[in-house]
């Protein structure tokens, strides 16, 4: 038996809607726990929301929610959409759990106890979008890096936590396990910061300045800093010290995070785990950011992408590939829409889509939708060499995944579809089914696409879990038997003979990236047409003279069809010309009382000149003129 597997994703903090980043390290993260169960190991995979702060406070003040009801609603934003991207976490941690609360206190206490934890008057540069004080050392043109802002000098009292004293041991711990951190540049990038002096973390924060956080077990004045209880997320949601989940799975704990939070994964969490004496984690496995079109993911830039449009448009699976086929992990990567879509249009549509319809039209075509019984010995005979591609194809994928290489993984698999797209094209089954006499070859080779495809639809699994189980279905598998095991993978001739397919299907539709992009056009264009005009003032409105008009006499203009002359008393006689005639006779208006706005330029149509507009809705292309409920005097003003 395999030893069991514990995975975390970051918690995400909660001051923000869910976007492509975070999906991106969910998605991961499902993946290595699919994987898993691909070799019947056992695995625990967790995620959450990071509730606590200032980051939170303000967030919620933006919208004008208390923390708590504020936190409610982001968090289950996330919660809800990890089912919509198939990703089948274990458990769902939110700091502002109870029972996450109960083991801050707990370690906070027990750190107390030991001596490393101390109180102490502290002035220092402090980021209060980072929350936290930046040396000298850290800051870029003595400003912060992340925002870009100067911080603020602020001197204050406060718990610190003796990390300097774990300094030397930590740089001793990554250098007897080189794969502690990886991929290797982001060791080296800790390590670098290991090298110069390291100093105490400062873990509380006043509360005369923020009171939305855990409260220090041994000072009622002072909460806990966001970022010591967010870390001990991931032993609280095990239940930390006794709980069954804990003994089992703590011990095999991989971290998954982006390079942004390296710092406190790489240094602040195995110090205070070794303070508290806990076993440290295994490994710290770091990815790149996802840059879109080339720029910073930002909301001021407004290109965020929010994973559930794409998941709307182009499908959860087609969008999950995207991600794991075109980032290496480890290294940035750069998202564009319209590279989504060559992807899913060579990649899925093409490669896979079509082979995987054509080969099951064949056994329909040629064999009545039946799985043939097939001969042995002519099945090794128009083998040419397949099988060992599928075997090799799954050793190179599993050892891929293993080492966190998932593009190459898909790259692997994707070779070997190829290969069988090669295949049908040297043997030609169509020319095959010609012939009585090579019947038995026609079946033979049938028979190995569909064993090929069986090995490709449980090495997709992991990334497209949907699609795979639709392989499943169609292959004619069965449905209660996990068809994507290594073990399964790993041999030949398990699709069943005599087995009757469902009828075809497509995969992937291919995409019209054109289409796609015109209608979003039209959209904006509709939308755009009925947006709110800017709000006015009572000045800007003052200046439109709106006057209560009798219409003294109308007449039909000869040569225009749409236009009636109008001649009003707005104290004084004026003519107008309105494109009213379509949907009023002269005579309904004569003696009505309407309303004009009488200061308008005057403009020449059909030669007349018009002195004024009248008033009008218009409901597709109908007009309605605007009347007085009561009569007034010809010229009264309105407001
Ligand atoms: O840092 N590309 O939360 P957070 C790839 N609460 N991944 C990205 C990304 C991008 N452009 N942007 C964000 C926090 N991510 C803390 C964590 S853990 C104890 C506390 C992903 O909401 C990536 O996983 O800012 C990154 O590490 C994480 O979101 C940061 O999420
Ligand atoms: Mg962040």
């Amino acid at each position: 038996m395999i030893e069991p597997l514990y995975i975390t994703t970051p918690i995400y903090y909660v001051n923000d809607r869910p976007h492509l980043g975070h999906a991106y390290t969910t998605i991961v993260t499902d993946v290595i726990s699919r994987f898993a169960r691909m070799k019947k190991q056992e695995c625990f995979f967790l995620t959450g929301t990071d509730e606590h702060g200032d980051k939170i406070v303000r967030a919620a003040k933006k919208e004008n929610l208390s923390p708590r009801e504020y936190v409610e609603k982001i968090s289950s934003l996330f919660k809800n959409l990890w089912p919509e991207l198939n990703i089948e976490n274990s458990y769902f941690v939110r700091t502002t759990d109870q029972s996450h609360v109960e083991v801050v206190e707990n370690i906070l206490r027990k750190i107390y106890d030991s001596g490393d934890i101390y109180f102490a008057e502290y002035e220092g540069q402090y980021c209060f979008g980072c929350e936290r004080f930046y040396s000298e050392r850290e800051l870029v043109d003595g400003k912060c890096p992340d925002h870009g802002t100067a911080p603020e000098v602020i001197k204050e009292s406060n718990y610190f936590f003796k990390m300097s004293k774990y300094q030397q041991w930590l740089l001793d711990h990554i250098e007897k396990n080189p794969d502690f951190i990886r991929p290797e540049r982001y060791k080296n990038e800790v390590l670098s910061f290991l090298r110069e002096p390291l100093e105490d973390l400062c873990i509380s924060r006043p509360k005369s300045r923020l009171k939305w956080g855990i409260t220090l077990p041994f000072d009622e004045d002072y909460v806990t800093y966001v970022w010591f209880d967010a870390l001990l997320n991931y032993v609280s949601a095990l239940e930390y010290p006794d709980g069954e989940t804990y003994k089992k799975f703590w011990p095999h704990v991989q971290h998954i995070v982006a390079k942004d939070i390296l710092k406190p994964h790489g240094i602040y969490w195995p110090t205070m785990l070794k303070s508290a004496g806990i076993p440290l984690y295994k490994h710290l496995n770091v990815h790149g950011f996802w840059n879109v079109d080339h720029s910073k993911m930002s909301k001021s830039i407004g290109n965020v992408v929010e994973p559930l449009q794409m998941k709307n448009i182009y499908g959860t699976d087609a969008f999950r590939f995207f991600l794991i086929r075109d980032m290496v992990f480890g290294l940035d990567s750069d998202y564009s829409e319209e590279a989504m879509v060559q992807r899913i249009n060579s990649d899925l549509a093409n490669d896979l889509g079509n082979l995987f319809s054509r080969v099951i039209a064949m056994v329909h075509k040629y064999f009545k939708a039946v799985v043939p019984n097939v001969d042995l010995s002519l099945e090794k005979e128009m083998e040419l060499g397949l099988k060992e591609d599928a075997f090799n194809a799954v050793s190179c994928f599993e050892s891929s995944m293993e080492n966190f290489s998932f593009h190459k993984a898909m790259i692997a698999v994707w070779e070997f579809i190829n290969r069988m797209n090669k295949y049908v094209d040297v043997t030609a089954p169509w020319i095959l089914a010609k012939q009585k006499s090579t019947r038995k070859q026609l079946e033979a080779v049938i028979f190995n696409l569909l064993e090929g495809l069986r090995i490709v639809s449980g090495l997709i699994y992991p990334v497209m879990p949907d699609t795979a189980k639709t392989m499943q279905k169609h292959l004619g598998l069965d449905p209660e038997t996990p068809f994507y095991t290594l073990d399964l993978l790993r041999s030949w001739n398990t699709i069943v003979p005599e087995t009757k397919l469902p009828k075809g299907i497509s995969l992937f539709p291919r995409i019209d990236f054109e289409k796609i992009q015109k209608e979003r056009a039209d959209i904006a264009a509709s939308v755009l047409a009925e947006e709110k005009l800017p709000d006015i003032t009572l000045e800007d409105l003052s200046r439109v003279d709106l006057r209560a008009a009798t219409v003294i006499k109308a007449e039909i203009i000869p040569r225009a069809k749409k236009l009636l002359k109008l001649e009003v008393d707005i104290g004084e006689v004026r003519t107008i010309v309105a494109g009213i005639a379509n949907d009023y006779k002269p005579e309904d208006l004569v003696g009505k009382q309407v309303i004009v706005i009488a200061n308008l330029k005057p403009a020449k149509l059909m030669g007349i000149l018009s002195n004024g507009m009248l008033l009008a809705a218009v409901e597709d292309g109908k007009s309605s003129v605007a009347t007085l409920d009561r009569e007034v005097k010809p010229g009264t003003s309105l407001r």
